[in-house]
């Protein structure tokens, strides 16, 4: 197994894993900034890039995804929603994506934004903005959902085994992994007898009192060209 994790100073969290036979790689949720991290680890692995993959089209920090897309030919893969012209494969529930013999299963997690989603990989899952270890995504977005958050966490990723290991896409309480069995047990928005409306309501007073709209998004919808 060829498995690395790499944190920018925003505490945003990407990964790079690969087949060690093949030697292709994907990287996961790539931060700007970070680039020659992802293409430095690449060339000293000798390996080939061939995704970048999103669980979503961030809105807290702009992606590195088009970059190392230009840089090595790989192709950029999001949810089928995200209409970007630099997207070159769209995914959805249950699709599998191959890098050489490594399988990444696509999970549909929508909440924290309507394109949401995990990845399998092993006995881990990629789980972006929605389940952060401790936590669960904000819901700022205009297409964020509380419901539909919760619904995500508790009836898909809750039913992984508890030993399944979880890779947020963002580091909370300077927490960079959890696991299934973990989350179920201590996550501080979904205490196991919160109500699904209860859990809205949480949300909806956290996304009142956090900061002001970050300026990720449209870039990242413009595939970080200027206007
Ligand atoms: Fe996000």
């Amino acid at each position: 197994m060829i498995f690395r994790q790499f944190c920018t100073p925003d505490r945003d969290i990407s990964y790079l894993l690969a087949d060690p036979v093949s030697r292709y790689a994907a990287v996961l949720d790539p931060a700007i900034g970070a680039e020659s991290d992802y293409l430095e680890t690449v060339r000293r692995l000798d390996l080939r890039l061939i995704y970048v993959v999103e669980t979503h089209l961030h809105e807290s920090h702009l992606s590195a995804a088009p970059a190392l897309r230009a840089e090595t030919g790989a192709r950029l893969v999001t949810h089928s929603s995200v209409d970007v012209d630099c997207v070159d494969m769209h995914v959805d529930d249950g699709d599998r994506l191959y890098v050489g013999e490594e399988l990444l299963s696509v999970v549909a997690t929508p909440g924290h934004s309507s394109c949401s989603l995990s990845y399998l990989w092993r006995d881990r899952v990629f789980t972006g903005h929605t389940l952060l270890a401790g936590e669960t995504g904000s819901c700022r977005r205009s297409d964020a959902d509380a419901g539909r958050l919760f619904d995500s966490v508790r009836e898909r990723l809750f039913a992984l085994p508890d030993e399944t290991l979880v890779y947020p896409g963002r580091v909370t309480d300077r927490r960079r992994i959890s696991s299934i069995g973990q989350e179920k047990a201590a996550n501080n928005d979904l205490q196991p007898q919160i109500s699904r409306e209860q859990f809205a309501k949480r949300k909806q007073l956290q996304a009142m009192h956090s900061g002001p709209w970050q300026a990720g998004w449209p870039a990242n919808q413009r595939c970080n060209r200027p206007d």
